[in-house]
């Protein structure tokens, strides 16, 4: 049977565990879908005992996703477990995720817990999660930082207990890839029972290491499975990224031998839904999905690919779902022609009625630029996602007034649970005067602590994709939103912030 490398995805989990990454039940499942589109072996949902918003997301995922395995993270309490496994109960195939820590600094600066106290309950959680579910994960979390005979015992003894995957984050990113190669080779050879379970390995970027330590925890240290996330979304400086490591393993086949379950050519498209979801913009010269990643501007590069491609590019850009930015629609374009491009790109809207009202929103975007881009499209339904959600408050119209030599001001319709209000101001700049018309109704007292401006397509005939990143009693959530006309995206972006803050404090609430 071929060697095969397990991909698990959790951009869902830790990657939403990114200062304003939050996102909402619909949004995470429209990304499951993708992710589920992409082929990837599991999927880790979220935290169903975080949070009842935690709860419902896995939920939804569980019952909607059929081809991966759907997994929930939960500490090592019978609590956190039975929450999980609530959650899992519509999926085809779910796993729970249960983690303790087990460096010294964890267990006794944070858990203050002693090594016997650590090593019964990661026993006792294990047994108790294999009542519930077949398929058990356990992480000693900062496991890279663990003391190796301590490991080598509790990894042992939950084994034996049944755990079916063993997961060995380096939750800093203090690794080296030779090092943690090595320590992964080391513990399989160790722990007597180590063949009874897949090994894995779950790599955090804060040396910019996380890709090639994963890749060394393969090569070296024998794991099969990498967890990572789409676009190496995650805490400080992220997670190994998917997008990569995948990119790595297929190109290079030669040297890794293994085979993936996975379907490049959804990486792009899940790419820009997440950059879109979260408002976490693609750095252009990131691997595989930046804008720059096959672009050739000198002019020996362009001419060597002209007359033989491989002289400069050791993968097909088409390969993982980049289609030369062409002009796909334009205003004559029918329903039909839509609805194919949408599935071209991927994107499954659940109903009639949500794919109708995205093909009113791109009349309406044809009315006012003549040629519809891709990107136009997946930003298009990325925001037709949020209204379906029947967020709190929602854009109706804008006017503003900006001369020079003159204040400007700004005077906005939006809705507040269905409800029409005016709010009117005046500002620094024209989005400054439309952001504070919004707050001189809502009065949220959120502060900005980042604004950003995209061009979706390149052109100044672009729509403009913000991201409003607002942080309110510990808080912190980004929203998008995109139009042609900045000072609009602005206002949307800042409304769809404003959402999240609101979801974000109601699942707090019901938690409490
Ligand atoms: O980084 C980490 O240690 C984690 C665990 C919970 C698996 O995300
Ligand atoms: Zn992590």
């Amino acid at each position: 049977m071929a060697d095969k490398l397990i991909i698990f995805d959790t951009t869902l989990r830790d990657g939403e565990q990114s200062p304003g990454a939050s996102m909402t039940r619909d949004e995470k499942l429209r990304i499951a879908r993708q992710l589920e589109r992409l082929r990837v072996d599991v999927i880790e949902a979220g935290f169903a005992a975080s949070s009842n918003g935690d709860f419902e997301a896995v939920k939804a995922i569980a019952n909607a996703i059929k081809d991966s395995t759907i997994c929930s993270l939960s500490r090592a309490n019978d609590r956190d477990i039975s929450r999980a496994a609530e959650a899992l109960k519509g999926a085809n195939n779910g796993r729970i995720h249960t983690f303790i820590a087990t460096s010294e600094l964890h267990m006794e600066k944070k858990l203050r817990m002693t090594p016997d106290q650590v090593f019964e309950q990661a026993k006792l959680s294990v047994r108790f999660a294999r009542n519930l579910v077949a398929d058990v994960e356990f992480s000693p979390e900062d496991g890279y930082r663990s003391d190796m005979d301590f490991l080598c015992k509790i990894l042992e003894a939950v084994i034996a207990e049944g755990a079916t995957t063993i997961n060995v984050p380096d939750t800093v990113g203090y690794a080296v890839p030779e090092l943690y190669g090595q320590f992964i080779k080391t513990l399989r050879e160790r722990i007597p029972n180590s063949d009874k379970a897949v090994w894995s390995v779950h790599c955090h970027n804060d040396l910019g290491m996380a890709v090639a330590n994963s890749l060394a925890g393969v090569k070296l240290g024998g794991a099969r499975q990498v967890e990572c996330t789409i676009n190496g979304l995650g805490e400080r400086a992220g997670n190994c990224s998917l997008e990569e490591i995948v990119m790595a393993v297929k190109t290079r086949k030669d040297y890794f031998g293994l085979e993936m379950n996975i379907d490049p050519i959804h990486i792009v498209a899940a790419s820009r839904m997440v950059s879109q979801t979260t408002g976490f913009v693609v750095q252009p010269n990131k691997a595989v999905v930046g804008a720059n990643a096959f672009a050739h501007a000198s002019g020996i590069h362009q001419d060597g690919v002209l007359k033989a491609r491989d002289t400069y590019e050791i993968m097909r850009a088409e390969d993982v779902g980049w289609s030369a930015n062409k002009i796909v629609l334009g205003k004559l374009s029918g329903r039909n022609a839509f609805k194919q491009r949408l599935q071209e790109l991927g994107v499954l809207l659940e109903s009639e009625t949500e794919l109708n009202a995205a093909f009113t929103r791109f009349k309406e975007l044809a009315d006012r630029k003549s040629e519809i881009f891709d990107e136009d499209i997946l930003a298009l339904v990325s925001e037709e996602s949020v209204t379906q959600d029947k967020e709190q408050y929602a854009f109706v119209s804008l006017a503003q007034h900006s001369e020079t030599g003159e204040r400007p001001s700004a005077a906005i319709v939006f809705t507040v649970s269905g409800k029409e209000v005016h709010g009117k101001s005046e500002g620094n700049g024209p989005v400054d005067a439309s952001l504070k018309a919004i707050e001189s109704i809502v009065e949220s007292g959120a502060e900005m602590v980042l604004y950003s401006v995209n061009a979706i397509s390149g052109s100044t005939e672009s729509q403009g994709e913000v991201t409003v990143r607002l942080q309110n009693s510990g808080r912190v959530v980004n929203g998008v939103g995109s139009d042609p006309d900045i000072i609009v995206a602005s206002a949307k972006a800042y409304l769809s912030a404003l959402n999240k803050l609101q979801s974000k404090a109601d699942r707090v609430a019901a938690q409490g």
